[in-house]
């Protein structure tokens, strides 16, 4: 089977906002405690989180990671997270029926933020709380001095502001698991209200509106179009949720599910721009793809669970090779969409739904999803070039006309490189793929990788080194056509460097 797409130079589809590599740290599980931080472990600093398990997020290049929820932040107190340690109150946490001891808060993150190379996407609760709450707490957090919230900032340490600039506007409202779930006019009021009081306060942020949960919600649309009515002067991105399984079992159709990542895109797009439309607005809102990834191998464990322990391990999928190929699909998919996707966040980094996994006491490895995320955020920066696409299709159980080939082409004009990321979806065929890249001098290869195993099911956690990223020497320029065969089920990129 044969692939091919074409491309131009100047034919620039989208500068990639370097936020679409985002991810994402909750109060949940073991991803705060026993995950970044550990402070009896061999390896933690002297605050406490462990260095093994930054530099694995250090390899990732994260450059935002939202905090600190997801549902935990629509029963929380931030308030219960500054101050001394011994001080802060140990709370039932609702939303994952665990005990919240507080140990890290806002100061703790924010430190812990600055040793990941990243900034952070602060969410305001807007479940139990409201407006004045995060106010106070974008005061807190972003005014310089002299004021009471900020003041409290630096006395308990932080002389500086954290000049946060990315917040969002609580966290899947429209949800009925949420604590302080809201119809879409009472979160729509409310959140047009707080991010009116927020943008007074500070009117550098940008601000991440509630879209739906996921597309399949009943409310999916008209949700979007209600809270965009209310909100649209005071906000600058809508939010999407996107959760993938494979309960049929079926690989053929799983990896044909990014298509629906997609068309949600195409569809939020469509109401924005048709709200902006309504209202005469010269103004246009771009998406965050705030959650995003693979979740279901752990559901059934975690719904047998027994409430009110510290940290326990939840939300712990095992990732197998399919759900890598599945995360490369949903980054070529948020790639080729980059002009109105400026952030995306996978959800999330450590022990839960994660690529970095870690043992008490013990190591930190890896999981498949790891290394299609890692070469994206490393190499796929700078701005994604509009493709004309050719490929060989199959139909799943669910999807027709599914390409088996998904590709994106990255021009990073400061590194002087061209970046192809390529899935075969194929189970059994290899594909020889065919680049015509117009516009290029002086094009020569740096280096043609892939991702690849005959068992889609293999997983890494007995054996942390079983998938590993190799050289694919069958790729070959000549002058501004580049060749090579990518295997069936895998995740290629190709570097390479012009004049
Ligand atoms: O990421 C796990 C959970 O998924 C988040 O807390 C919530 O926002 C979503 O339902």
């Amino acid at each position: 089977m044969k692939a091919t797409i074409k491309c131009n130079k100047n034919s620039i589809l989208a500068e990639i906002d370097k936020r679409i590599y985002g991810s994402f740290i909750e109060h949940l599980g073991r991803a705060v405690y026993d995950g970044i931080y550990e402070p009896n472990h061999p390896q933690a600093n002297e605050l406490g989180f462990r260095e093994d398990v930054l530099d694995a997020i250090n390899e990732l290049n994260v450059p935002l990671v939202r905090y600190p929820g997801g549902n935990f932040v629509s029963g929380y107190n931030w308030e219960d997270g500054i101050g001394p340690v011994e001080h802060r109150p140990r709370r039932l946490e609702l939303a994952w029926r665990s005990v919240e001891t507080n140990e890290v808060g806002l100061h703790e993150f924010m430190k812990w933020a600055e040793l990941a190379n990243t900034e952070v996407d602060m969410a305001v609760n807007l479940g139990t709380r409201g407006i004045d709450a995060a106010r106070n707490l974008l005061e807190y957090c972003n005014h310089p001095e002299g004021t009471y919230y900020s003041e409290l900032r630096k006395q308990n340490g932080a002389e500086q502001p954290f000049n946060i600039k990315t917040w969002c506007l609580g966290n899947e409202m429209d949800g009925p698991w949420q604590i302080g779930a809201k119809t879409a006019d009472e979160y729509g009021r409310l959140a047009e209200e707080t991010a009116k009081a927020m943008k007074l306060v500070d009117d550098s942020i940008e601000l991440v509106l509630c879209g739906s949960s996921s597309s399949k919600m009943p409310t999916f649309g008209e949700w979007e179009y209600t809270v965009l009515e209310h909100a649209y002067d005071y906000v600058d991105f809508l939010s999407l949720h996107l959760y993938w399984d494979n309960y049929e079992n079926d690989t053929a159709n799983y990896l044909a599910k990014s298509l629906e990542m997609d068309r949600f895109i195409k569809d939020v797009v469509a109401i924005c721009d048709a709200v902006k439309a309504k209202k005469g607005s010269n103004k246009k809102i771009n998406l965050s793809f705030d959650e995003w990834n693979v979740w279901y191998h752990s559901k059934e464990v975690d719904s047998k669970r027994d409430p009110w322990d510290i940290a326990p391990p939840l939300l712990e999928d095992i990732y197998n090779f399919e759900d890598a190929l599945l995360v490369g699909l949903g980054i070529i998919t948020l790639l080729n969409n980059a002009d109105r996707v400026k952030i995306a966040c996978l959800a999330q980094l450590v022990n839960v739904i994660a690529p970095i996994m870690t043992v008490k006491d013990g190591e930190v490895w890896k999981q498949p999803i790891f290394y299609p995320f890692m070469q994206a955020s490393n190499f796929g920066r700078g701005k994604v070039l509009t493709v004309q696409s050719n490929s060989e299709t199959y139909n799943s159980k669910e999807y027709k006309n599914i390409p088996y080939v998904e590709s994106t082409v990255i021009l990073n004009e400061e590194n002087q490189e061209v970046v192809i990321f390529m899935v075969n979806r194929s189970l059994e065929e290899s594909q020889l793929f065919e680049a015509d890249l117009s516009g290029f001098d002086g094009l020569s290869l740096i280096e043609a990788t892939e991702l690849s195993e005959n068992d889609p099911k293999k997983t890494t956690d007995k054996n942390h080194e079983s998938i590993k990223i190799k050289n694919n020497q069958s790729f070959r320029v000549e002058s501004n056509v580049i060749t090579g065969e990518i295997k069936p089920l895998s995740w290629n990129m190709v570097r390479l460097s012009f004049e």
